[in-house]
């Protein structure tokens, strides 16, 4: 399995209340899988997200990726799972205003050093793959809204990692642009990557040959 997660719980204390987000929640997740996870709003797939990427860490449980038990993970060990070994994909596509696609498709080599060829090439391949290579001097306020989300998702590539995580990935798009953007992801997913993405729109999870409904802290297949 790439990803192993096993009873795993979180809660969030707010002054007195205790709110228990993720609840002894599992699932298993193998090489070249697209799974799709819904749920309404406030339901937890967030939080679940964050876990996976390593971005926060569960109260109980196990969690390991790729054969790394990602609990034990010293905090310079975390920092090179999220570097190397996955890629990001927001619904407000979370890109540097002041870059062009270029620059925001270099933004993961900060913390992956490589040399400037071959940087540059992975750069260059990556915008190709989600069909920019016409606009990669262009900043993102002369994008438009799924050119936007098509240069996070390169720069999620870019390092080739072992797993995609989109939240809400089409959640600002219109329809065209969400069909678009999913036309990559599925074609990402032929050709090798692992992706778990959230939805709350079952049209949208329909891409995914895995789905599973998020409700009371825990994942339902579908
Ligand atoms: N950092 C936090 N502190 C306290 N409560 C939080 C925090 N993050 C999320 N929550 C709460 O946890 C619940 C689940 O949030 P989230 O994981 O964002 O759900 P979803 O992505 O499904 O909408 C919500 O009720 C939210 O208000
Ligand atoms: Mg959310």
């Amino acid at each position: 399995m790439l990803l192993s997660a096993q009873r795993l719980s979180k809660s969030y204390i707010l002054g007195e209340e205790t709110l228990c987000v993720v609840s002894g929640l599992s699932l298993f997740v193998a090489r070249g899988e697209f799974v799709a996870i819904m749920g309404t709003s406030g339901s937890g797939k967030s939080t679940l997200m964050h876990l996976f990427g390593g971005l926060t860490q569960p109260d109980s449980g196990s969690y390991s990726l790729n054969g790394r038990n990602m609990l034990t993970l010293n905090d310079t060990e975390q920092s090179w799972v999220r570097a190397n070994w996955i890629g990001f994909v927001f619904q407000t596509f979370n890109l540097l205003p002041e870059l062009n696609v270029v620059g925001n498709v270099s933004l993961p080599f900060l913390y992956k050093k490589l040399d400037n060829k071959t940087r540059d090439k992975k750069v260059s391949n990556a915008i190709e793959r989600v069909g920019l290579a016409h606009r990669k001097k262009h900043r993102p306020s002369e994008l438009s809204g799924g050119e936007m989300q098509r240069v996070a998702i390169a720069r999620a590539l870019v390092i080739e990692p072992l797993l995609i995580l989109a939240d809400e990935p089409t959640g600002n798009l219109d329809a065209r642009n969400s069909d678009e953007i999913l036309r990559i992801f599925h074609e990402l997913n032929s050709a090798g990557s692992t992706i778990i993405m959230v939805t709350h729109d079952p049209q949208v999870a329909a891409v995914a040959q895995k789905k599973f409904q998020m409700s009371g802290g825990i994942l339902n297949a579908e």
